[in-house]
Formats: C-alpha cells, structure tokens, sequence
C-alpha cells in the first residue's frame, strides 16, 4: 500500500554505521514513511537482508541482475519520493560522485530524479581527504543534500568528525525536503473518529452520521508534520493509514477504555469522533419483535473528553470538536470551558451539512478567547490549519 509523498528507498553504505540504519528505518517508519532498503553488497557484511527485509516487510535486493522482469532499478527509482542514503561511504560518495553504476542503489539513483539525501559516516581521516570533500562537494552542486558527519568516538580510539549523525537529525533533515512543517517531529498525537454505536439487541443500534473523513485527514497531517499517530477509530469504513496505528472500536465504553489508556501517552489529542450521548439501558440478547419495539429506555453515557480532559498533565494539548445547528460561537465557548478545551472546532451543520462530505464550515475557538471563522474548507485544509493552532 503506498501513500503520496511518502515512500522512501534507504540506501545503506558498507560501513559499521550500518547497524544504527536499522533504527533510523523503524523512525521512519514511526514517521509514517514506508521504507525500502537497498543496501550496497559490501553493506551485507554489517547487517544482513533478513534483518533489513524482517525490519521493513519488503524484499531486499543489492544487484540490477534480480527480480529480472520487474526491471528493479526503474521500477524502485519510479515509485519512490526520496532516497536517504546513511550511512555513506567514502567509497559510495565516490561512486555516486563520479555518476557509477555498479550495484542495484547506484543504478536506483542515477535512474531517479528525487529529492537525495546522504548521510556520510566514517573514519576521521577518510572524511577529510581531499578526494572526499571533492567527491561531497560535487553531489552539493548537483543538488544532493549531504549532511555534516557528527564529531565525536569512531570504532578503535578514533575521534573526530564522521560520526553517523543522530537519527533525529536524519529526519529531521527527511521531513525538511518532504516540504512540510516537521513542528510536530517527536509528538505523539492520538485522535478519535467516527461515530460510536450503541447496541439495542443483535441487529440494531443507535448511531450517528459521523463518517470518520475529518479524524483520518487530522491524522494524515499529523503524520505528515512528524508526529507519531494512533487512530481510534469508531466504526469508520476507511481503516487504513500506512505509518499510524489504528484502532477500531464500536461502543462509547470501548472508545473511552481505550482512551483512557493511550491518553496518558499521548501529547496531543484531537477528540473528533461523534460519541453517542445516550444508549439503551438494556440490551436484549435476543432480536427484539418489531410489535414490541415500540420505545427504548435510555441512559446518558459519560461524557469521555471531559473525563479524559480532567485528567490532562502540563503540557498536553486537547482539541474537541462539536457540531451545532443555531447559537454556534456561545455554545461552543460554554462547551471549551466545560470541557477544559485548549480548541474547540464547531461545524455548523445546519440542514445536514458536513456529515461525510469533503469539505467543512465553521469556527475555530481558542482558549484565549480568538475566533478564526473556517468558510468552506476542505477537511484536510481545516486539519493542518488546526494543527497550526498547537505550535
Ligand atoms: O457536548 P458535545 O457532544 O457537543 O461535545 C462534542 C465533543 O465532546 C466532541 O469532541 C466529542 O468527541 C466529545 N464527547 C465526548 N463524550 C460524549 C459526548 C461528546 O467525549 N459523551
């Protein structure tokens, strides 16, 4: 499964290093980026393919002469949207320096027109050497971002530049070329979406309109800007987002168990699921005849951001969602209060509007008391406009 923006081919160099390249791929991975590792032969000394293959659930190759009839280089160049290259050699900067193509990742760059990234490590000396630095500066004025090795201890009793750089630093130097703001690289944000269901006995529910459309797009722009996902999801029939965590879930107890879990976790929440405010105070285990399906007793369910609200640690940010037909900005700063609200985004949804659409209107509410009013925006322009809000 691949998502726009965000497959990534990780070249990995025969260097020691190597094996902090396996941290960096589940980083990337964390960041939502779907990773294929291409590694040079001489890297397989370090870290094998079953490693990199078990780590990234793809195949792995090292020479153009495999999977013949899928032509690798070409098809790997085609479908990626960046290439990292950590670590880099000496002997690897060289080679791509002077436009070789003598393994299957050599063959990928030259083949592909993307964004590069290179993360050189290696002895102190070898950094230094002048064909080095020549070889750095040819990729530099080609358009390849080299990053500055690390100073710092080296295998044996090295010590100098050409320490394989802190993964944080590799990502965060991956998220400045993906174009987006990375101001949420290391958060972790966890969202809620869909609309609870409420059984009455087998068949039936009480449920609401709720899509999930607008959770999932906060998401994917939290995934976008570095942040860490998890998704809970109340019975949304798009369950897939490549790089969160997903979890599907019918009832308002079952949302808020979980919540009340993760929450703690978490840095960021953005409440959006649509959570049933009642449910039956009974619930048959037998269909009910429809002669006697005549009312249904309810009883009000907790109200769960609240709840989780209460609970909150410095620092950690909540961002509620209402939906209002009339009196739109005084009931939605009663709601911010009561609710101890950092956001509160309302739609206005009179005459039905907003329930499984693409597009949204309403207003944003900030504890400081600012109103920036939305008027049609699609739900992935109001995601990132909220996220906004946050930094
Ligand atoms: O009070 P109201 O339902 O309008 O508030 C909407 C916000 O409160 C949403 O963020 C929704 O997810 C949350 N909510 C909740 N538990 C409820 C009702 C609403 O967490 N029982």
């Amino acid at each position: 499964m691949s998502i726009s923006g965000r497959e990534v081919i990780l070249g990995v160099g025969g260097g020691i290093a190597a094996y902090k390249a396996c941290d960096l791929l589940r980083r990337m991975q964390d960041h939502g980026f779907l990773v294929t590792v291409v590694p040079t032969p001489a890297a397989l000394n370090f870290v094998g393919s079953a490693t990199w293959e078990a780590l990234s659930g793809r195949p792995v190759h090292t020479q153009v002469w495999e999977d013949i009839p899928n032509l690798l280089h070409i098809h790997l160049a085609q479908v990626t949207d960046y290439i990292v290259i950590a670590p880099a050699t000496a002997d690897l900067i060289a080679r791509l320096a002077h436009g070789r193509a003598d393994d299957l990742l050599t063959n990928v760059v030259l083949a592909s027109g993307v964004a590069k990234l290179v993360v050189p490590a290696m002895h102190p000396e070898m950094w230094a050497d002048a064909a080095t630095q020549y070889n750095v500066a040819l990729l530099r004025n080609r358009g390849l971002i080299v990053l500055e090795p690390d100073t710092g201890r080296l295998t044996g009793n090295d010590i100098g530049p050409g320490r394989f750089p802190e993964t944080s630093r590799i990502l965060e130097a991956l998220h400045e070329i993906h174009m987006t703001k990375a101001d949420l690289l290391g958060k972790k944000v966890i969202v809620t979406t869909g609309g609870t269901r409420e059984p009455i006995d087998p068949v039936r529910y009480i449920g609401n309109r709720s899509s999930g459309k607008q959770g999932f797009a906060i998401a994917q722009a939290a995934l976008a800007r570095g942040a860490q996902v998890c998704v809970i999801a109340a019975n949304c029939s798009e369950l897939e987002l490549p790089g969160a965590e997903i979890i599907p879930v019918e009832t308002t107890a079952q949302l808020g168990e979980v919540l009340k879990i993760k929450f703690p976790e978490f840095d960021i929440l953005v409440m959006c699921a649509a959570v049933a405010d009642a449910k039956p105070l009974l619930v048959s285990p037998e269909k009910i005849k429809k002669q006697k399906l005549t009312s249904i007793n309810l009883e009000a369910n907790p109200d769960l951001l609240a709840q989780v609200s209460a609970t909150r640690r410095v620092g950690q940010k909540v961002i509620g969602f209402a939906a209002e037909t009339e009196n739109l900005l005084e009931n939605a700063q009663a709601k911010l209060v009561a609710k101890n609200l950092d956001i509160l985004y309302v739609n206005d949804v009179s005459g039905g509007a907003i329930f499984g659409s693409d597009s949204t209107k309403g207003s944003i509410i900030l504890s400081s008391g600012t109103v920036i009013s939305v008027s049609e925006a699609s739900k992935d322009t109001l995601a990132n406009v909220l996220l906004d809000q946050l930094t």
